[in-house]
C-alpha cells in the first residue's frame, strides 16, 4: 500500500497526488508509467510518472477526474492509501540530443510530458514546449515545464491564455521559423493524430505517447492493443511511445470510442 503525502488540485477537474513509492521512484525513467487501483474490486487504471524525488522516495502522478474509476482516486485525500500501485511499467523514452525538440502536450498530457522535457533538456536539446487547453484553468504544470525548456507557448481553444487556436497553430509556428529536429507529443488522440500529420508534412520526426485504455499493464490481455506500421503493438510493453507517423490513429480513436 502506498500513502498519499499530499494532494494538489491543478483545476477543479484534475488533481497531483504525491505518493510514497521508494523503489519506483529511484528506478524510474521519462516515460514510464504506473498501474493503480483504488479497492480490492477497483479498475486498474494506467498513469504515467510526472515527477519523483529519490530522496523522499515519492512519485508524483496527476489524474484527470473522468469517470468512476478517476473519480474514486481523486476522492483520495492526503494520508490515504492507494491500494495497488504497480511499475514502473512500459518502455523508457528514447532521449538524445536531437537538436531542437518541440514537446507539445495538451490538457493533462502535459503531466507526463514534464519529465520527457526534462530528460531533453538535460540531454542538451533546445526545447520548445507548446502547452495547450480548452481554456485558461486547465493550463497545468506551466512553471514546471518553463523550467526545463528554452520557450513556452501556450495555446487556448477559447484564447483566454496565451495565443487563441489549437496545439498545432502553436506547433506550426515555431516549424515555420526554425528547423525543428523531433517532435513529442502527448495528449487527446485526436489532438496526437493532427499533430502527427501537421509534422508528417514538414518531414519532422515524430513521438506520440499513447493512452489507450489498459487492463493489465503488461501484455496479457490485448486491451492496449494498436496497429503501427501495419503491425500489431501492444502500447503498455512495446509502448507507450511509438513513431506518431506509422501509428493507425484513426484506428486507435475507433478503439477508444467503443470502450466508450
Ligand atoms: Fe493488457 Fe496492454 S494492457 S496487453
Amino acid at each position: 500500500m502506498n500513502r498519499i503525502v499530499r494532494k494538489e488540485y491543478f483545476s477543479p477537474q484534475v488533481v497531483e497526488f504525491v505518493v510514497e513509492a521508494p523503489l519506483i521512484a529511484r528506478s524510474r525513467k521519462a516515460g514510464h508509467f504506473v498501474m493503480v487501483k483504488v479497492g480490492e474490486k477497483g479498475e486498474r487504471i494506467p498513469l504515467t510518472i510526472a515527477k519523483s524525488d529519490t530522496e523522499k522516495g515519492t512519485i508524483s502522478l496527476v489524474i484527470q477526474n473522468v469517470g468512476a474509476s478517476s473519480e474514486k482516486i481523486c476522492n483520495l485525500q492526503e494520508g490515504d492509501y492507494i491500494t495497488d500501485l504497480v511499475g514502473p511499467l512500459g518502455r523508457a523514452t528514447h532521449i538524445e540530443n536531437f537538436g531542437t525538440v518541440i514537446c507539445a502536450g495538451g490538457g493533462v498530457g502535459i503531466a507526463p510530458m514534464l519529465p520527457i522535457i526534462e530528460a531533453m533538456k538535460k540531454a542538451g536539446n533546445r526545447v520548445i514546449s507548446v502547452l495547450a487547453a480548452r481554456t485558461k484553468d486547465l493550463v497545468i504544470l506551466e512553471e514546471q515545464v518553463a523550467e526545463y525548456s528554452d520557450e513556452v507557448i501556450v495555446m487556448t481553444d477559447d484564447g483566454s491564455y496565451g495565443q487563441k487556436g489549437l496545439v498545432t497553430n502553436g506547433v506550426e509556428s515555431v516549424i515555420n521559423r526554425e528547423k525543428v529536429d523531433m517532435c513529442v507529443t502527448i495528449g487527446p488522440a485526436i489532438m496526437m493524430k493532427f499533430v502527427s500529420l501537421l509534422t508528417q508534412k514538414y518531414n519532422v520526426p515524430t513521438m506520440a505517447s499513447l493512452n489507450t485504455i489498459m487492463v493489465d499493464g503488461t501484455g496479457m490481455c490485448g486491451a492496449c492493443r494498436i496497429s503501427v506500421d501495419g503491425k500489431t503493438r501492444f502500447v503498455c510493453v512495446d509502448g507507450p511511445e511509438f513513431d506518431a507517423h506509422k501509428v493507425d490513429f484513426d484506428e486507435m480513436l475507433m478503439r477508444l470510442k467503443a470502450y466508450n
